[in-house]
């Protein structure tokens, strides 16, 4: 079929917004209302993340992003992405959110072929409105478990309920994991491994640990806490720690809201007990996905910088970097 004939690549890649039918029904719109006008900013980036998947559909295959989403985040960040896209921004919104949800989708399916065929299990902390469970193959043989705060599962239980009742939408709720359990617990109390464990942890089976968009929203103290108590588990059994961590001028980005941060996590973990710590900046070959191209973005810019920069030396601008980090633990190792 000819370009004209498709629509330019661009303009395939963010047709018009259309929003699917089954937001619109009561169950699924009165969550969404209550997620609005109740939900602080820490619960609610559990929808923007799921906008950013929703929205950047052309490269992440998630089929509840957008009912998880719900329609104030997709708008708002349509929007973001329609201006982005007239002003020719050399980064779309979005864009450091899709190639981060890539990563993570590329290293777990790694870590559980790492495993050689034994059983595993993964654990994503601070789960949110992640739909892996639904949609990632690699996940097949494993046991899932999606800790998170108790307004937050229970909502998206309640949603892909909602979808599981529609009869359009039947077929779509199928889950790719061999077995899901919700996790309600809170990471900064001390329970919260009890509570897994409680519901079928088993801390002698091989595991992969995500934490993808969570530490930083944790006092530093708990940050630290969460990362031994996973450090210790890796006396049990082969571990793989997947996890993004902000270095100290993104946490300037909303000082209220960002809290931990490390600038040298790839020094941090290996403190912690943990080894073949691999640390990569988006944009790196690993980390790009063929979505970002341009040599002058801001993130291969930050790329061409020594990491102890923190200001930008031709306009000072704060170096605001991700580090998305790989390491792995073993009943062999030694925790200091
Ligand atoms: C930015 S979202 C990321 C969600 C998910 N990891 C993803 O990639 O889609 C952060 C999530 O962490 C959860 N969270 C933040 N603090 C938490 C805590 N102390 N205990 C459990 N979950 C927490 C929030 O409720 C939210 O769902």
């Amino acid at each position: 079929m000819s370009e004209e004939q498709n629509g330019k690549p661009e303009e395939r890649a963010w047709p018009e917004l259309k929003l699917p039918d089954l937001l619109f029904t009561d169950t699924v719109r009165g969550l969404h209302e209550a997620i609005e006008t109740e939900w602080d900013s820490l619960r609610r980036s559990a929808c923007q993340t799921a906008a950013g998947r929703a929205l950047w559909k052309h490269v992440i295959h998630d089929p509840h992003a957008e009912l998880l989403a719900g329609e104030p985040f997709l708008r708002s960040l349509y929007e973001k992405i329609k201006k982005d896209r007239h002003s020719n921004a050399r980064e779309v919104s979005g864009v450091m959110l899709a190639v981060r949800t890539l990563w993570f989708d590329e290293k777990i399916e790694a870590a559980l072929s790492s495993f050689n065929g034994r059983a595993a299990q993964v654990v994503l902390l601070g789960a949110g409105m992640d739909a892996r469970a639904y949609r990632l193959s690699c996940l097949k043989e494993s046991n899932v478990f999606e800790v998170d705060l108790p307004e937050v599962l229970q909502t998206k239980t309640t949603i892909l309920q909602a979808a599981t009742e529609s009869t359009n939408d039947h077929q779509h709720v199928m889950m790719t994991a061999k077995s899901l359990n919700r996790v309600a617990a809170d990471i900064r109390d001390k329970d919260w491994l009890q509570k897994l464990q409680i519901s079928g942890f088993d801390p002698e089976k091989n595991t992969v640990w995500v934490l993808e968009g969570i530490l930083y929203y944790l006092s530093h103290s708990h940050a630290m806490e969460v990362l031994k108590i996973i450090a210790n588990n890796c006396t049990l059994t082969q571990t793989v720690l997947l996890a993004d961590f902000m270095n100290k001028p993104s946490t300037t980005l909303s000082s209220s809201v960002f809290h931990f941060y490390s600038d040298w996590p790839d020094h941090l973990l290996p403190s912690l007990g943990f080894s073949d710590v691999k640390l990569s900046q988006i944009g790196d070959p690993d980390a790009h996905f063929g979505l970002l191209h341009d040599p002058l973005n801001l993130f291969n810019k930050l790329r061409s910088l020594p990491r102890s920069l923190q200001t930008h030396p031709d306009d000072g601008t704060p170096c605001c970097r991700l580090y998305l980090v790989q390491a792995s633990g073993s009943p062999n190792q030694t925790i200091p």
